[in-house]
């Protein structure tokens, strides 16, 4: 059998699916039917400090390919975080990563330490594409200095993998992801949902409460796979790919493009078995392929690429 294990600098996963964050809750709510043993980790919900109420609804409206949310970071806080849904998700069989969001560096420092000192988190990932979290007037996620501030304040806190979420909605990703590695990261997402709305035609209204939400499944994926592309290539921590995530051949792209694990959200709502069939995808690639390891994937089509491009040069 192939060994389909994945590392991500401290944590190794059985294999590279990750469930993402906000797409199971805390977990436990989907254990009658998503099977956690299948999964390599899951995300738990992005907590804040104070509990949050999120947005008005409506929260969701499809697309054509793919999916708009504006939940808007509802979520139950620290306090109940810890003392209620993580000790549920501990018993779950899989690797728990904790997701957490604040307004400023304080906040990280303190939501990173509270999650990051529970043995029952394996690794603190930090969502630096909240829409509240604002340097002045720009956000974090396209701010280098913001990001980098932010990363310092909770890599002072934890000595768990520190894993940042980065958003594609940037014009510079580059230089927020080399930001965020400065500071500390041991491994950074690429990426969270970009932007978008639609207007219900009857209602004369914006679908969303939110007016704009966040577009994620397959819509997304072509997007965020060419940033994983430039960022693999230029940081030397772990990327974990994630955008419309919904089949083996989609991770092995990621794969090859240069994630080191995947993370599956929208995909779930249409097939919560979608992870198991990914995993067993790519073990029988694996095996079709002769592959013994998924480091032989991981980066793959830049490998490729190189090779053709010097094939050229020397004809
Ligand atoms: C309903 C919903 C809720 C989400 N909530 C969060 C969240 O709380 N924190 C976060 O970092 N990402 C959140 N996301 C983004 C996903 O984790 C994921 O990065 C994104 O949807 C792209 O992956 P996908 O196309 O596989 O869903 C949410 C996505 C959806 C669809």
């Amino acid at each position: 059998m192939p060994d389909i294990t994945t590392k991500i600098t401290g944590l190794t996963l059985r294999n590279p699916v990750v469930l993402a964050s906000g797409t199971v809750g805390y977990g436990p709510e989907y254990a009658e039917l998503i099977d956690y043993e299948t999964v390599g980790a899951i995300v738990t919900k992005t907590i804040t400090r104070e509990p949050r109420e999120g947005n008005p609804p409506p929260r969701l409206a499809e697309t054509h390919a793919g999916l708009l949310n504006a939940i808007g970071l509802e979520n139950v806080g620290l306090r109940r975080f810890l003392s209620e849904k993580l000790p549920e998700a501990a018993e779950l069989p899989t690797e728990i990563i904790a997701s957490v969001a604040g307004g400023t560096p304080a906040e990280f420092c303190e939501l990173a330490g509270a999650v990051g000192e529970r043995d029952a988190v394996r690794a603190v990932e930090i969502n630096i594409s909240c829409p509240n979290v604002r340097r002045e007037r720009r956000p974090v996620w396209d701010d280098p200095e913001g990001t980098a501030a932010v990363v310092t304040a909770a890599r002072s806190a934890t000595k768990k993998p520190l894993i940042v979420k980065l958003s594609p909605n940037t014009a510079d990703i580059l230089s927020v992801a080399e930001a965020a590695v400065g500071a500390g990261a041991d491994a950074l997402v690429v990426a969270n949902t970009m932007p978008g709305m639609r207007i219900d035609l009857e209602k004369r209204l914006p679908a969303l409460g939110n007016v704009t939400g966040g577009l994620s499944g397959h819509a997304l994926m072509p997007i965020n796979l060419a940033l994983v592309w430039k960022v693999s290539a230029a940081v030397d921590v772990p990327v974990i790919g994630s955008g419309g995530i919904a089949t083996a051949e989609d991770a092995l792209e990621f794969l090859m493009a240069g994630a080191t694990a995947v993370q599956v959200g929208t995909a779930l709502f249409l097939d919560p078995g979608a992870p198991a069939a990914i995993v067993w995808g790519i073990r029988e690639h694996m095996r079709m392929n002769g592959a013994e390891t998924i480091d032989e994937y991981i980066g793959l089509a830049r490998e490729e690429k190189q090779r053709c491009t010097e094939k050229i040069a020397a004809d």
